[in-house]
């Protein structure tokens, strides 16, 4: 038997509740992982409180990232003992996740735990920090350099944003953090942020062209925020939108793009290839001071999954939460 957060749904509704499963009904795969931490994305939130139709069958183990062990694989690439991360793929949407003791996995999903990482270090980072490093590699990628001025992140105290900054800040940029909870300054500059807005200024409808501000940009909020963030992104510079905290629409103009040059790069974490992953997890274990782990991420148990989700929903969680799925 194991213990994980479990999802069911029938005629009378929906549940969300810790389960004692046995160990038949994990899924068919071919690596088998003892799991040492999970973590609590955005998308975790929505699944768990049922906000989205992010679970696509049921019953569901949430979960979109994991830390563990192998124990059993047929894999070639793997073997008992190895420590391996997963982020997406589906897990916790389309497969069971990772807010469990136990999962079984396909092992062409997985990468192994970068040496200066312990599991709950990659999961303090998470999908939202393996992101926030794709969005770096994707501006970098286009040509952005310190000296073309700020970069702007928005939802600058969640999880992608947080660990957005930093590695910004590591890379030499200058940090413009746009959010909503004004008391944490403080933290925003702690990561490296250099100037701190209040996301009220980006979240209301603008015009198509405005003053332009900024070198390039990480949106973690979509909708007004990302409309307002093209339309004052500088010439020939570039936005990463990888998020959907204020909407999913994007209520804007072309004008940026074919009169700025502007470029508009989309980020997806899930299903994006091996290569792109190792390449973002190298960032982070290059870039990412393992000691801004503490300030980011607090640690709770499986059972507080549940209630910490309503909260994150609520936009009341500040950084990362991880869960040590073994407490
Ligand atoms: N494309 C991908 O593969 C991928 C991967 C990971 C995450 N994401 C998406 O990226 C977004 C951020 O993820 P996360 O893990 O960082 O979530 P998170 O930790 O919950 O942070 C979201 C942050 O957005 C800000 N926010 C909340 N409501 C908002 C609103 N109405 N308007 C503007 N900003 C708002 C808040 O920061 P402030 O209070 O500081 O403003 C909040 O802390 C989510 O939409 C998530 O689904 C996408």
């Amino acid at each position: 038997m194991f213990s994980a957060v479990l999802l069911e749904k029938d005629g009378s509704g929906r549940t969300a509740r810790l389960a004692e499963l046995a160990e038949e009904r994990l899924p068919e795969g071919d690596v088998t992982v003892d799991v040492e931490y999970s973590t609590l994305n955005y998308k975790d939130g929505l699944a768990i409180t049922g906000s989205s139709p992010v679970v696509r069958n049921f019953p569901m183990v949430p979960g979109i990232d994991l830390a563990g062990v192998v124990t059993e694989s047929t894999h070639a690439d793997w073997k008992r003992g190895d420590r391996v991360v997963l982020n997406g793929w589906g897990a916790g949407e389309t497969r069971w996740g990772g807010l469990a003791r136990r999962a079984r996995l396909e092992g062409d999903w997985l990468v192994p735990l970068p040496a200066v990482f312990t599991g709950r270090d990659a999961m303090a980072i998470g999908t939202a920090g393996y992101t926030a490093s794709l969005c770096v590699d994707a501006l970098l990628a286009h040509g952005t350099r310190p000296e073309q001025g700020e970069v702007l992140v928005t939802g600058a105290t969640g999880g992608v944003g947080s660990i957005a900054i930093a590695l910004l800040a590591e890379a030499g940029f200058e940090v413009a953090a746009s959010t909503g909870k004004p008391a944490e300054e403080a933290y925003l500059r702690e990561l490296g942020a250099t100037t701190v807005l209040d996301r009220a200024e980006l979240s209301e409808g603008g015009k198509p062209l405005q003053k332009e501000r900024w070198a390039a940009v990480v949106d973690t909020a979509g909708s007004h925020t990302l409309a307002n963030a093209c339309a004052r992104t500088r010439y020939g510079g570039a936005v990463a939108a990888c998020g959907l905290a204020q909407g999913m629409d994007f209520p804007a103009s072309v004008a940026p793009f074919i009169l700025r040059g502007v470029s508009l790069l989309g980020i997806d974490s899930v299903m994006a290839p091996k290569a792109r992953r190792l390449a973002a997890w190298e960032r982070l274990s290059r870039d990412l001071d393992v000691r801004l782990l503490d300030t980011i991420a607090r640690e709770i148990a499986l059972g507080e999954v549940i209630t910490a989700a309503d909260r994150l929903m609520k936009g009341e969680v500040r950084g990362r939460i991880v869960v040590d799925v073994n407490r």
